[in-house]
């Protein structure tokens, strides 16, 4: 047996499937995020942890026998998050998220440097890891002058598991601290972030064993073999092994608390002027590019909240099919935006309101604000020369057949939506541990989900939606003036 763990922002997921990926058992521990300031994002690692340990406890009662048989272990999570450790291993403050923009002008003052997008094949975006460095340097002189190590958040669980310092050539790709070509910490951009070597933890390829959990755990859990602890992901490269995503043109979009859309490709081909992310995929030798967007569900999220609704009620509003483009638009730029603007000041709008306008109109502008921002991200990542050739369909957002038909008809691409169990990111840490584990080929292990359904572009409202995305895009600017 094998377990996938996917430290998400939101909770952590444990999954536990057999040597052929068939799914035996999974559940969901919650976490929560604290906000302390505006723009802050922080979680406390001891959280992490004692989820871990309520999914593995959880698994023992309900699994016992598949989990005596656990041969591996793969972590996926959250990227771009820092946890700080002192030389004894000590967390010095709250971990800072992905999703924290405290530091948008240390990121625009390394992103002035051109070394950082030359050697990370990145903008520096001040969701990064290496700008909140430069923050807590800058604001906690004295929390800085202690960091030993610092650690994404699933290497932080990595070393509660097993001991090491180690972490996956995807996850920190996206530190700014990587050079993502060479698939190795970059000297150069270590010095001029002010930071050293003996700071990182040691880089494996996603596929490759990283050490051993600790027998006291083995023991605790009732293992029986020792268990093999795998480099793993970061979440979207996680994602991308779930759902077999490695060929040239192969994709998926993600319609989770942030929107992603990412495409393999077969070579280094970093486009960093265009925002697009461009890094290491977690089998050796490939790399896949993407665009994010910051508030995908979340900017549903949030208008449920604020209309004392839930979010599946606001888009049953809508039916399940399109009809063409409502009188108002809505920019999502609700925690601001990475690509197509890389930008953390901007914030979201809802323009074009009539007296008559409700829930239902605007909900409408939501939705079609976020696939906007998804047509955004497709234009970015053709401009590197990318040519989405399929398209897969995931993550909670992606359960309303509306939402989904409104990115198919504005990329002009069908989207396929998987058979039951969108299992994600945590599936792709199984499967990496798998082929961890028994040396399989990734492209065996890591197999394309049977899909349900494939929901065609609608060619009859093609045009209309253009119109109304040329709308959305004469909004950034005019926006960017006066806010
Ligand atoms: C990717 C990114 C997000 C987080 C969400 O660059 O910041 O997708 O990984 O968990």
């Amino acid at each position: 047996m094998y377990l996938g763990l996917d430290l998400g922002t939101s909770g952590l997921r444990a999954i536990l499937v057999d040597a052929d990926g068939h799914v035996a058992a999974v559940t969901d521990q919650a976490y929560p995020v604290s906000h302390p300031h505006s723009g802050w994002s922080e979680q406390n690692p001891d959280d992490w942890i004692a989820a871990t340990e309520r999914a593995l406890d959880a698994l023992k009662a309900s699994h016992p026998s598949e989990l005596a048989a656990l041969r591996a272990i793969g972590l996926s999570g959250q990227m771009h998050g820092a946890t700080l450790l002192d030389a004894a291993d000590k967390v010095l403050r709250p971990a800072i998220l992905w999703n924290d923009t405290r530091s948008a002008a240390e990121a625009a003052q390394m992103d002035a440097d051109p070394a950082f997008r030359r050697i990370s094949g990145n903008i520096v975006f001040p969701g990064f890891t290496a700008p909140k460095l430069a923050w807590v340097r800058a604001h906690e002189p004295r929390t800085f002058d202690q960091v030993a190590m610092v650690l994404l958040p699933k290497d932080h669980l990595r070393l509660w598991l097993t001991g090491d310092h180690a972490s996956d050539m995807s996850d920190s790709a996206g530190t700014s601290w990587m050079d993502v070509g060479a698939r190795a910490w970059s000297d150069e951009l270590l010095a001029k972030a002010g930071m050293r070597a003996d700071q990182m933890p040691r880089l494996v390829e996603g596929t490759e064993v990283s050490g051993h959990l600790r027998p006291d755990l083995a023991a605790r859990w009732g293992l029986a073999n020792s268990v093999k602890v795998v480099g793993g992901g970061g979440d979207n490269s996680a994602s991308a092994c779930g759902v077999g995503c490695f060929d040239e043109g192969d994709g998926f979009v993600s319609l989770g608390t942030s929107g992603v859309l990412l495409s393999a490709r077969s070579g280094f081909a970093p486009s960093p002027e265009t925002a697009v992310h461009t890094f290491c995929h977690s089998v050796p030798d490939t790399w896949y590019q993407m665009g994010v967007i910051l508030s995908a569900t979340d900017s549903l999220n949030w208008l449920a909240a604020q209309t004392g609704s839930k979010p599946a009620e606001l888009s049953a509003l809508l039916g399940k099919t399109i009809a063409g483009p409502g009188q108002i638009r809505f920019l999502p730029y609700l925690s601001g935006e990475r690509t197509p603007h890389n930008d953390a000041q901007i914030r979201g709008a809802f323009a074009g309101i009539g007296i008559g306008d409700g829930h239902r109109e605007l909900t409408q502008a939501v939705i079609e604000g976020v696939a906007f921002a998804l047509k955004d991200n497709h234009e970015a990542l053709k401009s590197t020369g990318t040519e989405l050739k399929s398209l897969l369909g995931i993550g909670g957002g992606s359960k309303s057949d509306y939402w989904v038909e409104l990115i198919a008809t504005l990329l002009g691409v069908p989207i396929d939506l998987p058979e039951a169990g969108d299992f994600g990111a945590a599936l792709g840490a199984a499967r990496l541990a798998i082929v961890g584990d028994t040396g399989a080929a990734p492209a065996e292990v890591m197999t394309r989900p049977a899909v349900a359904r494939t929901i065609e572009p609608r060619a009859d409202l093609a045009h209309a939606y253009d119109e109304a995305y040329a709308q959305f895009r004469a909004l950034y600017p005019a926006l960017k003036e006066v806010l």
